[in-house]
């Protein structure tokens, strides 16, 4: 795993620089093996990235009709909430691009939390897993599904996707998307779990705001305490880690 940190400005420097590496890394999978398979964060933060990526200036630079889109969390809410991670994706992006609807695979909020957990690893299988043809060039890997590049944030909690301190999904070794109670929302949620975000090819953070200093600096410099501080268990086995957060939230950092 190669991590690499980058301070930039502010949020909208972060998106810039996100869509920037999302056109590369899209460019590069789709030349290797004929499709990119990317898992969308949610909460506020990227909404700036996706905004970004429909604009004129970059929704042609996209081969959207090879872009298959995923959750890598969402709230047990039904798809239209206002709290719904894939209506807020829908709203900025998706409805703006030509992505063919059998390319977006949402997490089902609305149903049993359980039950759409399931649900989705197969779909993660399905759709996600060692491509079978493709108009690639690379060989195929069998073994957990590797994303190309896998969004995610992070909360002043240290969280991330929906893998919040003390929750039974920051332990989970062997599924891949677990549906996790968390008792401080009092909400239920569906998440990837370590294994399935470890398995990408690129995970980026993307983080913003003074909030975020205090917990920024304790996950990347601290002690390592993952059951406190899950977005410590991000480490990808043999992927890129990349961390893009504003000035205000890397104020902290040492090491930069
Ligand atoms: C969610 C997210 C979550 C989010 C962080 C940061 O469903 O809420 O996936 O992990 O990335 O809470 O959220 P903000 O970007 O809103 O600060």
């Amino acid at each position: 795993m190669d991590t690499e940190i980058v301070v930039l400005p502010d949020l909208n420097a972060v998106a810039r620089e996100a869509a920037d590496r999302w056109i590369a890394l899209a460019r590069e999978s789709i030349a290797a093996r004929g499709r990119f398979t990317v898992a969308l964060s949610g909460g506020s933060t990227p909404r700036a990235l996706f905004s970004l990526l429909a604009s004129e200036a970059h929704r042609d630079l996209v081969e959207w009709g090879r872009t298959i889109v995923f959750w890598s969390d969402e709230r047990c809410v039904p798809p239209d909430h206002a709290d719904s991670n894939y209506g807020m994706a829908r709203e900025a992006l998706l409805s703006k691009v030509p992505i063919p609807a059998w390319n977006v695979h949402r997490m089902r909020g609305e149903v049993d939390p359980e039950q759409a957990a399931l649900e989705y690893e197969q779909t993660v299988w399905r759709e996600a897993g060692a491509p079978t043809s493709v108009g690639g060039t690379e060989p195929t890997k069998v073994g957990v599904p590797s994303f190309d590049l896998i969004l995610l944030g992070m909360g002043p909690d240290g969280h991330t996707a929906s893998l919040f301190p003390g929750t039974p999904a920051v332990h989970e070794r062997t599924r891949l998307v677990a549906a996790n109670f968390v008792p401080k929302l009092n909400a239920h949620r569906i998440t990837f779990t370590p294994p399935l975000i470890n398995a990408a090819a690129h995970v980026m953070f993307l983080v913003a705001g003074s909030d975020k200093a205090d917990v920024l600096r304790a996950v990347l410099e601290g002690e390592f305490k993952p059951d406190v501080l899950p977005a410590q268990l991000v480490k990808p086995v043999e992927g890129q880690l990349t961390w893009l957060v504003d000035r205000a939230a890397g104020m902290h950092l040492q090491r930069k």
